[in-house]
């Protein structure tokens, strides 16, 4: 910075030094540059790609991006003028030919390198003056980090061995690593300028984001990571060939969990969301977005009456009828079907409903209707009638006078909402596939009215697939719900029934997207045959564990690994014992101790005796880390943090424990990760006073970093060091001024505020 060295200082009031903070912040404190090593904070070792192959497929640069390493790269990539190109072509293709002439006047074989040469160089020229290539100059720079000399070493060599091994030859720039490392920073600035040329096609096959061709989509959700290299999978279902989603997966593979972190982050996009929940898991969720819990069950107000056209035609209605009565009574026998084919008819044509649509609108049959309509075939003396209709009328009559006769009665139903969940779990066990099937149709032809985009989600869908052979309704409500931006989403753990039966096998053919997450060992070469999946694919889903899951979407397959943040972990939870940490949280919270401290999860540092152990839980998804230090007390204790400086562990958190203390007193107190003091404040007298916290063991070391930071800490109005042997170093107390151990700290900072 450029001011004053006089010893006056000119930071006279804290926001004048704050305006200043900026430049402080944006330049480095060192800069150590050694030949083929930079010092910038980390350890910088640029490498320069000198030579590329011949020929490249397009992605090839894909498998050094993916290096799962600290490093950053750099392509500039700036064209050529057509007339430069064809001049310095033809002079090119001159020499060449000069070269051949000359070896064979002398009657010398030619290498076939040269005429190798010298013919792609002419179908070079012939298509840049067709106009159908370009020329461009590359440079490609790497730039391996670390944290240590050792650290950069390795990353670099482990970088220059893929690139040897993808035929680019690497090189260190040695005595240039400033402008080498200029020449990395997103700033266009090739200050290093080893260039090579090549043509258009050439540089479209550097474009290096190829990674297993997973389109991100700009309107897409965050779906997961994949698994290998973390990188964020956003995709977008209503992009995709069809908007269906299928979840496959073992009991506690985390299938419901990855719908429901789907589901919010759709509904945060503005899609409507519907939920087919059989095990009121989906309620805490729908709660939270104030949406609309409709509980469908003996009792409750809302019903549908199977027999509601629901403004389909007679014929549809038929149709799903039909399908209706194959999940209520299993596989349909012929005669079961004729019989219910006939009296389906008549119940209608008794209320008047006929094929004419203006009689559509009358009120329609109960299920009672029907029952009365098959009855009197039960007394017929022919076997191949009155078997049959004993069966229907068995099944029927627990929907008349049984345990589901709530059903029995019109539809009633107020769907009013963004988010809605139909929670049948209070339903009986028979009558639940039956009603999952119903609200599926009711659903299905409220949300065929808009063309909003929206999601059904059909939990434990399995009780619909399998029962789904011949199910043409299954199959048509699949192949259309496309058009009219709806996205069926399945979710079940009956892979089985998925590969077996036709409606699973229609639900798999018209699913763009798919998640196979951890599945049974019994059923896992099933599975492989069925999506092809490689020994990796075939690995990775058998030792997958909840979370984790292998997406395909449309062709393309990944392994991923799916996150939720603490907030949204929360509320789609459903672990017993995470729950009553939820609720035990809860309960916490309001005890109004003084010791209480208010949990924010965006602070760095918390102390572990503070914490529920949701909370911690949040902490560790979150990478914080533990570690047990002696603190200004002189009591050891156990703090998490996340540590965003480049100092050590123990550095920072003593950092943060003397703010903390400064906080006692004044709120003007700031951290520092830079070249300045790592804490400052201001005390009451307006003068700013510096703190250096030193943690190194050696003496050597510390001494030379006081010494580093001394010149700054003189233009403060008072400093101290904090220092790990106060005793040992206070031999230097003539240059370095006041030097006090840990536990002097808050009788120091005091010092200032009495
Ligand atoms: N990605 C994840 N991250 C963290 N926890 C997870 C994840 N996936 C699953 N879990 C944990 O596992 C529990 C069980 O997952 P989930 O309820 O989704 O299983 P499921 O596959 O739907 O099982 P079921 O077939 O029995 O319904 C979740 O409540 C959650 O606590
Ligand atoms: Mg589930």
């Amino acid at each position: 910075m450029a001011k004053d060295s006089g010893e006056k200082k000119d930071q006279k009031s804290y926001l004048d030094y704050e305006d200043h903070l900026i430049e402080y912040l944006t330049s480095p404190s060192t800069i150590i540059q050694k030949p083929t090593e930079i010092e910038i904070e980390k350890h910088h070792q640029v490498i320069a790609a000198i030579n590329y192959p011949r020929v490249v497929d397009p992605g090839w640069l894909t498998r050094l991006i993916e290096m799962n390493l600290d490093f950053d790269l750099s392509m500039h990539i700036s064209p050529y003028s057509v007339g430069t190109t064809v001049a310095m072509l033809e002079n090119e293709l001159k020499k060449q030919k000069t070269d051949i002439y000359a070896l064979e006047t002398e009657g010398k074989i030619v290498p076939q390198a040269l005429i190798q040469q010298h013919e792609d160089t002419t179908s070079l020229l012939q298509l840049i003056q067709e106009g159908s290539e370009k020329m461009f100059d590359i440079s490609l720079y790497i730039d391996a980090k670390g944290f240590s000399d050792e650290d950069v070493e390795k990353t670099s060599k482990i970088i220059r061995n893929t690139m040897n091994s993808l035929m680019i030859i690497p090189k260190i720039p040695s005595y240039q690593m400033l402008p080498a490392l200029k020449s990395v920073l997103p700033v266009a600035d090739d200050q290093l300028k080893v260039l090579r040329n090549i043509t258009s096609s050439a540089a479209a096959a550097c474009f290096p984001f190829a990674i297993t061709s997973f389109e991100t989509h700009a309107t897409g959700i965050l779906i997961g990571f994949n698994a290998v290299n973390s990188i964020p999978i956003i995709i977008d279902p209503f992009e995709l060939s069809n908007p269906n989603i299928l979840v496959l997966g073992t009991s506690g593979g985390g299938k419901s969990y990855s719908i429901k972190l789907i589901l919010m982050r759709e509904f945060m996009e503005g899609v409507d969301i519907n939920v087919i929940d059989p095990q009121g898991e989906y309620t805490d969720l729908v709660k939270t977005f104030n949406g609309q819990i409709i509980k469908i069950a003996p009792g409750s107000d809302s019903v549908i009456n199977p027999f509601d056209l629901m403004d389909q035609t007679l014929d549809e209605k038929k149709l799903s009828l039909l399908a209706f009565f194959r999940v209520m009574l299993g596989e349909l026998t012929e005669p079961e079907r004729a019989i219910l084919d006939d009296t389906i008819d008549r119940t209608y044509e008794e209320k008047g409903i006929t094929k004419d649509p203006k009689s559509w609108s009358k009120e329609p049959p109960v299920l009672e209707d029907l029952y009365n309509e098959v009855m009197p075939l039960t007394r017929s003396t022919k076997e191949i009638i009155y078997r049959p209709a004993m069966a229907i009328v068995n099944t029927l009559k627990s929907y008349v006078f049984g345990p589901m006769r709530f059903m029995n009665q019109q539809t009633k139903m107020n769907l009013g909402n963004r988010m809605i969940s139909f929670d049948i779990r209070d339903a009986p066990d028979v009558g639940k596939g039956t009603l999952m099937f119903l609200i599926l149709e009711y659903v299905y032809t409220q949300m065929k009215k808009s063309k909003t985009r929206k999601m059904l989600v059909v939990d434990e869908a399995w009780t619909i697939l399998s029962s789904g052979e011949q199910s043409e309704y299954i199959l048509r409500l699949i192949k259309t719900c496309r058009k009219f931006n709806l996205s069926l989403v399945m979710i079940t753990q009956d892979v089985e029934d998925v590969l077996s039966s036709r409606a699973g096998r229609a639900v798999l053919t018209n699913t763009a997207t798919k998640m196979l997450i951890k599945q049974d060992t019994a059923i896992l070469d099933e599975i492989v045959k069925q999506f092809n999946l490689n020994d990796a694919e075939k690995r990775f889903m058998k030792i997958s564990t909840a979370g984790r899951a292998l997406l395909i979407a449309e062709t393309a397959r990944i392994p991923i690994y799916i996150q939720a943040s603490p907030e949204e972990h929360r509320i789609i939870t459903t672990r017993p014992d995470e729950m009553l940490n939820i609720v035990n949280a809860d309960i916490k919270k309001p005890a109004g101790k003084d010791t209480y401290r208010e949990f924010n999860i965006n602070l760095p540092l918390h102390r572990k005796i503070d914490l529920t152990d949701d909370q911690l839980k949040q902490l560790e998804v979150r990478e914080f880390m533990e570690l047990r230090i002696k603190t200004l007390s002189g009591e050891s204790d156990l703090f998490l943090f996340k540590n965003d400086s480049e100092d050590t562990a123990e550095h920072f958190v003593l950092q943060h424990l003397i703010l903390e203390e400064i906080r006692k007193y004044t709120n003007k107190g700031l951290i520092h990760h830079t070249r300045l003091p790592d804490v400052t404040f201001e005390a009451p007298n307006g003068k700013m006073i510096a703190i250096e916290v030193e943690t190194d063991v050696g003496l050597k070391r510390s001494l030379e970093n006081m010494e580093q930071k001394l010149n700054v800490m003189k233009k403060y109005d008072d400093y101290f060091f904090v220092v790990e042997n106060s005793s040992i170093v206070q031999d230097y107390k003539e240059k370095f001024g006041t030097m006090i151990g840990r536990t002097d700290v808050p009788a120091k900072i005091a010092s200032y505020f009495t």
